[in-house]
């Protein structure tokens, strides 16, 4: 039996299972996916024994994704650009193959549940500088976006993602991103604003070009006031919701063997 499992700490909360359960079933792949809680000082060990455990590979979520780079064998350039791992797959010989599907997830959300939105037409405003954020910037420049402009609340992060990752990426003031939208292509919201439990996202749209595309990568709630209010003054919006389910196609194909649809019916299952 093929096994794979999603990592973290805390990691009781992950949605991964569920996720990658459905495709096993539907395929009937005879594998299982599991969560398991791994503590920082574990995670050298439990990555160095994957093998001798069994395991095809696993997906790593908070707080490991930046400290497993160290233990990988061999990385995906998308890994490298974006500085983490979020999969990992355990090779004939043993090595490990650590890559970051983060950024497709991202970018086939939009592909798949937008209008024929075209990337290239555009300057796209990122809001935030986390660990998400640098995997949509990648995403994006990959897309050929011609320019990002990158505001967070604090300064050096966005300069850091822009030194680090380089391209056309220009950073602007947090004070100021109401202005900012203007002449943008695609506004994107990668902070924790506006998910359950955290604070709003303040941001008047005004300037805000009608044929933006609006996406915001937190999905609880599912239509973030965000969202909604972009939907309201009649913009393109796409939810974050995919950006999860997507994200988890390449895991699946690399331990399973099957490269997965996406299908709406695992929303429900998820939310
Ligand atoms: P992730 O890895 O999911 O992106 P993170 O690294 O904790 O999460 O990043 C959270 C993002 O939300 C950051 O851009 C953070 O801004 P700072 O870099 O200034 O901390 C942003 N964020 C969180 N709370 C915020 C707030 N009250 N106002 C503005 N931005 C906020």
């Amino acid at each position: 039996m093929k096994k794979a499992a999603v990592i973290g700490c805390p990691v009781k909360h992950s949605l991964s299972p569920k996720l990658h359960g459905f495709w096993l079933e539907k395929y009937g792949v005879d594998g299982e996916y599991n969560k398991v809680e791994v503590l920082p000082e574990e995670l050298e060990g439990f990555l160095k024994g994957l093998k001798e455990a069994g395991y095809q590979g696993v997906n790593i979520t908070v707080p490991h994704k930046e400290n497993a780079v160290q233990y990988m064998d061999e990385l995906s350039d998308t890994a490298k650009r974006i500085g983490a791992v979020n999969t990992v797959v355990v090779k004939e010989d043993g090595g490990l193959f650590g890559d970051n599907t983060d950024a497709y997830g991202f970018i086939e959300n939009i592909k798949e549940n937008s209008d024929g939105f075209d990337f290239a037409e555009g300057r796209a405003v990122v809001l935030g500088a986390g660990g998400a954020s640098r995997a949509v910037v990648v995403g994006l420049l990959d897309e050929g976006v011609p320019e990002i402009l990158l505001l967070n609340r604090t300064r050096e992060k966005d300069k850091k993602i822009k030194e680090e990752i380089g391209g056309n990426i220009i950073v602007g003031d947090w004070k100021d991103r109401e202005k900012l939208l203007d002449g943008a292509n695609l506004l994107v919201n990668t902070t924790v604003l506006g998910m359950d439990g955290q604070k709003e996202l303040e941001l008047n749209l005004e300037m805000l070009p009608k044929d933006a595309l609006v996406t915001d990568i937190v999905y609880k709630p599912l239509k973030t006031k965000l969202l909604l209010g972009a939907k309201a003054r009649g913009n393109q919006i796409v939810d974050g919701i995919g950006m999860l389910l997507y994200q988890a196609v390449p895991g699946f194909e690399y331990w399973f063997g099957v490269r997965p649809e996406v299908v709406d019916e695992q929303k429900g299952g998820v939310l």
